[in-house]
Parts: C-alpha cells; sequence; structure tokens
C-alpha cells in the first residue's frame, strides 16, 4: 500500500515495473555489487488524476556530485532554451527578478545575463552547478525548497517570473514546492514549468518516462486541480514537443485569472482520452505488457540471425526499458553516448558497456536500439553518412 504525495491518501498500486537501480546511476564494474535497487510501482489519485511512482529513492541519492545529465548535450535543447527564454521575457522588465529551479549547467538563464534583471538558480547537483558558476551564472548549489531561501530577502513576494524546465516532476514534496512559489512569487507573478506530458507517455507507449527522479507524470487536470487548492489557477498551457512531448504550464494568483477556456478545452480533450482516470492507466498497463513482448519478440529475431545490436544514447530512461524488459549484454552489445561521465561505465542494473559515440561510425551495426529516441532528427543528421541502419524503439 501507498499513499498519494498530495492527498496523504491510500492508493492502490496498478503496475510494477520489477526491481530498478537508479535511472542515472551508470556505474564500474567495481561497484557492481553494491549496486542499489527498489521496487518501481506507479499509483493513480482518481481524486486529483495525478499519476505517481511509489516507492522511490531519496533526491539527494539522485542529484549529488556526480549527475550525469548536461542539458548542453543536445544543440537542439539549447535552442529550445534559447527559444524559451525569448518567451519568457515578455512576463519581464527592467530591474525584474526572475528565478530558475533545477537550472542545471545554465543553459538557459544563460539568456538572461546580459538583461537588466535579477535573476537566480537553484541546482542541487554540484558537478552541474559548478559548470554554471564557471559560466558565471549566478546559481545555489541547493534545492528548492523553503529551507533554502530564508537569504533571499531580495526576491520574497517580488519574483516576476518562476520558471523550470523538466524539474517539478522529480520534486516529491510538491506541497513545499508550491509553499516555496507562493513565499517568492510577485502578487501578478507567473509561474511556468514544462514537463514530460502523460497524454504524450499514453500515445507513444513511452514508458521509459517512468524512472525514480520522474516522480510525477503530470497532466493538465492534474496541474489544475493541485495548484487550484493552493489558490493558483493554471491559466495557459502550451504543448511542447521536447522530451518526446511535454507540456508548458502557465499559472497565476487566483486573483490574477483572464478567460480559462482554452484550459478547459484542453480538460474536456484529457477526459475523453481518459487521461483523467484510472481506465487510462490500466489501458496504458496493457500497452506497456505489449511493447515489451514486441520488442523482446524484434530484438531476439535479429539475434537469431547472427546479427549484432547496439545502443543510441545511454539516457536515463533506458535504465526503464531495459530492466523492466531483462535486456541485457547478451542482446545489445554496447551503448554509444557522447557524455565523458557515462563512458566507460555501464548501464545501470543490465550493466551494458557504455562507448564514445565516435566509436560508432566506425563500427558497424545496421541495427541500433535509438534509446535517446527524443532527439531522433539531430541523432540521425549527425550520422547520416551511415546507410541502412535499422534504428529500433520501444515505441508503438
Ligand atoms: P535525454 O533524452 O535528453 O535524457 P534522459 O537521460 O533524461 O533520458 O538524453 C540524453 C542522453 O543522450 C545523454 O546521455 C547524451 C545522449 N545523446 C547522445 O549520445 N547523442 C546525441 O546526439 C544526443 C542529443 C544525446
Amino acid at each position: 500500500m501507498s499513499f498519494c504525495k498530495i492527498t496523504k491518501k491510500k492508493l492502490k498500486p496498478f503496475m510494477s515495473f520489477g526491481q530498478m537501480p537508479l535511472a542515472n546511476g551508470f556505474l564500474l564494474k567495481k561497484d557492481f555489487n553494491k549496486e542499489f535497487f527498489y521496487n518501481l510501482e506507479t499509483s493513480f489519485s482518481e481524486e486529483i488524476s495525478l499519476f505517481q511512482i511509489n516507492d522511490h529513492p531519496k533526491p539527494k541519492q539522485m542529484f549529488n556530485k556526480h549527475y550525469p545529465f548536461f542539458t548542453s548535450s543536445s544543440k537542439f535543447m539549447i535552442k529550445h532554451f534559447k527559444k524559451y527564454s525569448e518567451w519568457v521575457k515578455k512576463f519581464l522588465s527592467n530591474n525584474s527578478r526572475l528565478i530558475e529551479i533545477g537550472s542545471n549547467d545554465g543553459t538557459f538563464l544563460e539568456n538572461f545575463k546580459k538583461l537588466d534583471i535579477e535573476y537566480i538558480g537553484f541546482e542541487p547537483s554540484y558537478n552541474v552547478f559548478k559548470i554554471a558558476r564557471q559560466k558565471k551564472i549566478n546559481t545555489i548549489n541547493k534545492f528548492f525548497s523553503t529551507q533554502h531561501i530564508y537569504n533571499l530577502e531580495n526576491f520574497k513576494k517580488k519574483t516576476d517570473v518562476i520558471v523550470g524546465s523538466n524539474v517539478v516532476c522529480h520534486i516529491p514534496d510538491l506541497v513545499d514546492f508550491i509553499k516555496t512559489v507562493d513565499l517568492l512569487l510577485s502578487s501578478n507573478g507567473t509561474l511556468v514549468f514544462e514537463e514530460p506530458y502523460l497524454g504524450s507517455m499514453y500515445e507513444k507507449v513511452s514508458y521509459d518516462q517512468i524512472y525514480d527522479e520522474h516522480i510525477f507524470l503530470f497532466s493538465i487536470t492534474s496541474i489544475s486541480k493541485i495548484f487550484r487548492s493552493f489558490d493558483f489557477d493554471l491559466v495557459d498551457v502550451i504543448p511542447q514537443i521536447t522530451h518526446g512531448g511535454s507540456m508548458r504550464y502557465i499559472l497565476k494568483r487566483k486573483k490574477n485569472r483572464n478567460d480559462l477556456g482554452k484550459v478547459k478545452r484542453f480538460i474536456e480533450k484529457e477526459k475523453k482520452l481518459k487521461i483523467d482516470s484510472l481506465e487510462g492507466c490500466l489501458q496504458f498497463k496493457k500497452n506497456c505488457e505489449m511493447s515489451k513482448n514486441k520488442l523482446n519478440e524484434t530484438l531476439y529475431k535479429i539475434k537469431k540471425s547472427n546479427q549484432k545490436i547496439c545502443g543510441y544514447g545511454a539516457t536515463s530512461k533506458s535504465t526503464t526499458i531495459l530492466n523492466y524488459c531483462n535486456i541485457g549484454p547478451e542482446l545489445i552489445d554496447c551503448i554509444f553516448d557522447t557524455t565523458k561521465e557515462k563512458i566507460g561505465k555501464f548501464s545501470p542494473g543490465m550493466h551494458i558497456p557504455i562507448y564514445n559515440y565516435k566509436l560508432f561510425r566506425k563500427s558497424n551495426y545496421n541495427n541500433v536500439f535509438l534509446f535517446a529516441w527524443n532527439h531522433k532528427k539531430e541523432i540521425q543528421l549527425k550520422e547520416k553518412k551511415l546507410k541502412n541502419i535499422n534504428w529500433i524503439t520501444h515505441l508503438i
């Protein structure tokens, strides 16, 4: 039995992905016997339409000094954050204040450095925080929480924009998160965040979005319900193509409500598609099982014909696919990746070796599991000289 992280009411898990290691826990051979595992189970609160994982590792275990995710590892994402920052500027004027939560290596905040505004980023992982600091981007090496804002007098009730990307779904104590926002946001301030979208996950059966860091998979209905009880209104939503389908949520304090017609229309659509109810989860569960069987069939068929298979992009998402489907080095020889913190290590749980992506071009793999499927365009462009590649994914 588990409890909803918001309502604190009992929830019955509807699915288990089995024993899981840390999604970003790429490790050396000498550490195989020390590896941490937990049971990856999912529940759904019908009251607030919230898709969530149950038992999960503590944030400090995941966001530490060896966090191997760097926003700037994708050119497309750098461009995306540039465009996003231009869009955010409409909420700012001279001397405005802006806070980014989970500012990573400063890719987004870099766009505000030259403006006449006061800004600050919160980044708990020391190694990525250090990169932002080297770029002279104001960053605090802390989690965004009520405990860590005591010396931010200048920002309290005076912040015009609080922004986050792929971060709010990582915060287990959402109530404390909303309280922190409430302490910092000005009366007409705007809270903006974009996160992987539950509707896109259902549509693509991209169950690899479910892993320890993604404690919640949000929908428009869930965000609207959660924030409403804290006197915030969801005033707008903008679908994004990033991370295989995300949603940008724009929230204001209640008294600043405009016409909420657009949001209402999206909520009605979610109702029709059963994104707001347990029924949607149960259909998704069936689809995951189907995807798992199909994927194993595909991989075994290739192996039976004496062909080799490699992976491309040692994403955190791939940890769920590999461990849930029980795919190890007997099926996939290695995974090519650009991240120096991952190269030379092994994938969490299934222990597939990670090699430098530059070796991919020199290898002769024709069957390539594209774990970084959300970067398909960027990767296929990079590797366009290679012909006859059979790009494989688990997506339905
Ligand atoms: P991403 O889907 O952004 O992240 P997540 O880990 O959250 O699932 O994938 C990032 C990984 O993909 C990272 O290890 C770097 C790798 N990658 C490449 O190897 N080549 C590329 O061209 C890109 C864009 C990413």
